[in-house]
């Protein structure tokens, strides 16, 4: 612990688990006061408890990103408890994935309102109390999706995509602000949500091994791997990196085909 996020009171969203677990693990030792949202109630209390268990400041809140209302409640909240927010991470997020012909409205729909309109509403809720204090930092967790493709996957990329636009737009508007708003792009990470990717092919081991393989350096991701980018990307060493995106995949995005 050498105290990298000290004075920072981060709202995390989907930190019951994986990536935004280990985020929020990440971020407590690094001295940061945090407030966890997620939807699933009984694992977010969990998780919470366990590091206030161990000393941190943390804070929770079962809430759905998707209802503005209940994000600007768990605002409030977060202010009570923890003081004001001056850093957001727009963690929560769904695969939703489908052939474009296939996909339903209803599935478009969960896919947009999720994973766009719920950052938004989290961002919305923080914005005017980050410029209230001079600034802040907004890191949005996006994909290589957010710039790739890959077929029978819609429409997550084009959330995600989306996301990244988000991204330069709310950090080029808030500049002259001191809000830095920027993007990080995982690649295969292994949590929960990719276990049950590779179990939705009637051969989950040689999924696993296929996905394996993609990578140049044949592994995927750790969450904390993933949290270790997010420390640096909100703490006060990178002051002008604002309205991009740092891509964490192990190479995958920029290689042609696998060798
Ligand atoms: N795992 C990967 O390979 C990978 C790769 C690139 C990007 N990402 C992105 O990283 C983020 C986290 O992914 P993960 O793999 O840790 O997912 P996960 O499924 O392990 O965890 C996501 C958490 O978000 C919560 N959540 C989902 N919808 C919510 C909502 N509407 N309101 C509140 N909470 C909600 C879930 O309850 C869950 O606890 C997502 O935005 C995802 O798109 C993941």
């Amino acid at each position: 612990m050498s105290n990298r996020l000290l004075d920072k009171r981060i709202l995390i969203t989907g930190a019951a688990q994986g990536i935004g677990l280990a985020i929020a693990k990440a971020f407590a030792r690094e001295g940061a006061s945090l407030f966890l949202i997620d939807r699933d109630e009984a694992l977010l209390h969990e998780e919470a408890a366990k590091l206030k268990g161990e000393g941190y400041q943390v804070g929770a809140r079962s809430a759905d990103i998707t209802d503005a209302k209940a994000i600007v409640a768990a605002v409030a909240e977060a202010e009570t408890e923890i003081g004001r927010i001056n850093a957001l991470v727009n963690n929560a997020g769904v695969n939703v994935f489908s052939e474009p012909l296939e996909t339903s409205d209803e599935e478009w729909n969960r896919c947009f309102d999720i994973n766009l309109k719920g950052a938004w509403n989290c961002s919305k809720a923080v914005l005017p109390g980050l410029i209230e204090q001079g600034g802040g930092v907004i890191l949005n967790i996006a994909s290589t999706h957010a710039f790739t493709i890959i077929p029978h996957t819609f429409p997550y990329p084009l959330a995600k995509h989306a996301l990244l636009g988000m991204t330069k737009s709310l950090g080029l508007e808030y500049a002259p602000k001191n809000v830095r708003v920027n993007a990080l792009a995982p690649g295969y990470v292994a949590t929960q949500k990719v276990i049950d990717y590779w179990n939705s092919f009637p051969d989950p081991e040689a999924a696993k091994a296929e996905t394996m393989k993609l990578h140049p350096g044949g592994r995927i991701a750790t969450p904390e791997e993933i949290a270790m980018a997010a420390v640096f990307m909100i703490s006060d060493e990178c002051p002008f990196m604002n309205a991009t995106c740092l891509t964490v995949d192990g190479g995958l995005s920029v290689q042609q085909h696998p060798a």
